[in-house]
C-alpha cells in the first residue's frame, strides 16, 4: 500500500463550510497525473501549500511536481477514503477521475472541487450541450445519438446546417485532443460512423463557420466570488491546441459576450475553482460554446509568464477561498504548444527557439509519441503581433530541424 499518512497536520475535525478560507500549510490532494497537476502543484507550493498527487504511474509528472506522490488509481475509492482523512482540499486535474471519487472525498469533510455533479458534466459532452441549451446559453446545433439510425437522421437534420463543412460526430465521453471524432460530408454514413467510433454514445454537431476560436476562464471560490480570466485567442490544428495568444484580436462586444457566457456557466453550474469554456467566435461578432473543462486549461498556460496572476494560481485562490483579483495582461503573450512529433530522431535543440529573451521553454518530462503534448513555449513581447512573430520563428526553427533529420534518416 503505497499510501502513508505522513502530509498533515491539520486534518478538519469537521466539515469545511462554503465560507471556510482555507489557509497554508493545509493539503490539497491532485487527483490525476498529467501537466495540468504538475503546473498546480507548482502553484500551490509557491502559494504555501502542501500537495499529494494520486495517478497511476510512477512517471507521471504531477507526481514529480508534488510533494508527496502515491501510485495507485484515483478512482479507487477505499484510496480517496483514506486520503480524505489527511486533506483539506481535493481536486482534479483530468475528467478522467470517476465523480464517485469526489463524492467520496466530500462525504468526508473535504472542499472538492470540482464537485461531482460538475465533474459529471465536463466529462460528457451530451450533458455539456444539454447543459448550454437548458440555460439558453448559446450553442450549435447538436443531436445526441445512440445507434447507427440515430447517426443517420442527425446527419440528415444537421448537414443542410453544416454549410458544406458538413457534421462532426463525437464520442460522447473519453475524447481529447480531436480523439474520437469523424467529420461526415454525405448522408447514410451512420452504420460506418457508429462502427468507427465504438458503437458508443455520440454528440453530433453541424460544422460551425467560425472565424477564430477562443476560450475564456472563470475563477469561481465556494462562496460565489468569481473573476473572469482575459479571452484567449486559440487556433487548432489537427484537432490539437497548436497556439494561444492573448490579448485575442477581438472587438468589445465579442468580448463582453464571450465573458458573460463563461460567467453564467460559472454560476449556473455552482462551480469552484476553474472552468474553462471553449468559444466559438463567429463573422457576426457572436459567440457559442463548445465545450467545457472544470479545471486549468492548455490555453490559459500563457498566464504563467503574461498575466498578473496564473490560471493555476487562480485555480489554488479559488480552491481555498482566497482574494480573487482582477488578471491584469501584464505584456501580450504568445503559447505554442510542442507536441512529440517534434522529437522524431531525438530532442529538439533547444538553443535557437531560447534565442529571444522573453521566450520560455516548458517541458513536462514525459515520454515523446507524436501528437503527445511534451511541452510548450511562451513569448511575451511589447504587442502581440511581435510576440507572434517570435513564437512563429520559434516554431518554425524547431519543425525545419525535424524535417532536416528525416531527410538525413
Ligand atoms: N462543430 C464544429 N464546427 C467546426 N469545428 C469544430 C466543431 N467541433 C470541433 N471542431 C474543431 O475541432 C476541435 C476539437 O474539438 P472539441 O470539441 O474541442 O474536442 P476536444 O478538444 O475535446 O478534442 C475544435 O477546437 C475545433 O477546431
Ligand atoms: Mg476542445
Amino acid at each position: 500500500m503505497p499510501y502513508m499518512k505522513i502530509y498533515n497536520r491539520h486534518a478538519p475535525a469537521t466539515m469545511i463550510q462554503a465560507t471556510d478560507v482555507i489557509l497554508p500549510p493545509a493539503t490539497i490532494a491532485i487527483l490525476g497525473g498529467g501537466q495540468l497537476g504538475a503546473m498546480l502543484a507548482e502553484a500551490a507550493r509557491r502559494m504555501g501549500y502542501r500537495t499529494v498527487c494520486v495517478s497511476a504511474s510512477e512517471e507521471d509528472p504531477a507526481g514529480r511536481w508534488s510533494d508527496h506522490h502515491v501510485v495507485g488509481d484515483p478512482g479507487d475509492i477505499a484510496l480517496i477514503r483514506r486520503l480524505a482523512r489527511d486533506v483539506q482540499v481535493v481536486t482534479v486535474e483530468t475528467e478522467g477521475i470517476a465523480p464517485e471519487a469526489l463524492t467520496a472525498a466530500a462525504e468526508l469533510g473535504c472542499r472538492v472541487a470540482p464537485s461531482a455533479a460538475v465533474q459529471q458534466t465536463v466529462r460528457d459532452r451530451r450533458l455539456e450541450k444539454t447543459f448550454f441549451k437548458h440555460h439558453n446559453l448559446p450553442v450549435g446545433a447538436f443531436c445526441i445519438c445512440d445507434s447507427a439510425a440515430q447517426v443517420d437522421a442527425a446527419i440528415a437534420e444537421l448537414l443542410p446546417l453544416g454549410g458544406g463543412a458538413g457534421v462532426v460526430a463525437k464520442t460522447a465521453r473519453g475524447g481529447y485532443d480531436g480523439k474520437g471524432q469523424r467529420w461526415i460530408k454525405t448522408l447514410h454514413q451512420g452504420a460506418a460512423v457508429w462502427e468507427a467510433l465504438g458503437q458508443v454514445p455520440l454528440v453530433l454537431e453541424a460544422a460551425i463557420p467560425f472565424v477564430a476560436e477562443a476560450s475564456v476562464i472563470v475563477a469561481r471560490s465556494a462562496d460565489g466570488r468569481k473573476t473572469a480570466l482575459p479571452m484567449f485567442q486559440n487556433e487548432h490544428r489537427g484537432g490539437i491546441l497548436f497556439q494561444t495568444r492573448m490579448p485575442g484580436t477581438f472587438e468589445q462586444p465579442t468580448l463582453e459576450k464571450a465573458v458573460a457566457l463563461a460567467e453564467a456557466t460559472a454560476d449556473k453550474l455552482d462551480v469552484v475553482g476553474l472552468i474553462t469554456v471553449e468559444m466559438f467566435v463567429l463573422r457576426d461578432g457572436r459567440v457559442l460554446a463548445n465545450e467545457l473543462a472544470a479545471r486549468p486549461h492548455n490555453s490559459g498556460h500563457v498566464t504563467l509568464r503574461a498575466a498578473s496572476r496564473s490560471q493555476f494560481e487562480m485555480h489554488i485562490a479559488a480552491l481555498c477561498g482566497l482574494p480573487l483579483p482582477p488578471v491584469q495582461i501584464l505584456r501580450p503573450g504568445v503559447m505554442t504548444n510542442l507536441l512529440g512529433d517534434l522529437w522524431a530522431g531525438g530532442p529538439p535543440d533547444w538553443t535557437q527557439v531560447l534565442r529571444d529573451s522573453s521566450a520560455t521553454l516548458h517541458l513536462y518530462g514525459k515520454g515523446p509519441r507524436p501528437g503527445r503534448k511534451m511541452g510548450h513555449m511562451i513569448h511575451t513581447a511589447a504587442d502581440i503581433n511581435t510576440a507572434k512573430a517570435m513564437a512563429d520563428r520559434a516554431f518554425g526553427l524547431l519543425n525545419d530541424a525535424v524535417a532536416r533529420r528525416n531527410m538525413l534518416a
